[in-house]
């Protein structure tokens, strides 16, 4: 979940589903309207993947619809790429983790 302090008000979520022994996580995220487009959706979701480099997870997966620019930015900032393949008409993205390589600059 993601809160906002003080109150710890919920305001969205983010999260991973890691296929056992597959090495990835497919990562997601979500953001109430009324809290869009004030950074949170990337903060939480850079503290989301810096959880899953430490755990080991070893690459990301995202799946996000093309006219979806918020998301796409944000898939970007994590230092991930679109490929070509789509699934259920969301473009798959994904990056490779490699140890001790911090993610890009934000
Ligand atoms: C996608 C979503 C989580 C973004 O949440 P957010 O808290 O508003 O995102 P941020 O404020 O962290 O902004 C992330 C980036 O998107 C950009 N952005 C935000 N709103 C935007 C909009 N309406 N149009 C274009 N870009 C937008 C920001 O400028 C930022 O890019 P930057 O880092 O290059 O400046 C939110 O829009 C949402 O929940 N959408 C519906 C659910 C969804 O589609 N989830 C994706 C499933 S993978």
């Amino acid at each position: 979940m993601v809160v906002l302090e003080p109150g710890y008000t919920p305001i969205g979520y983010v999260q991973a589903t890691l296929p056992r022994g597959q090495g990835y996580a497919e990562i997601a995220w979500v953001i109430g309207r009324k809290w869009q487009g004030k950074g949170y959706a990337t903060r939480a979701v850079r503290l989301l993947v810096e959880h899953l480099e430490q755990r080991g997870v070893q690459a990301l997966v995202a799946h996000i619809h093309p006219c979806h620019d918020a998301s796409q930015a944000i898939a970007r900032s994590l230092g991930m790429h679109r490929t070509d393949t789509v699934v259920d008409g969301e473009q798959r993205w994904q990056r490779c983790l490699e140890n001790n390589k911090p993610l890009p600059a934000n």
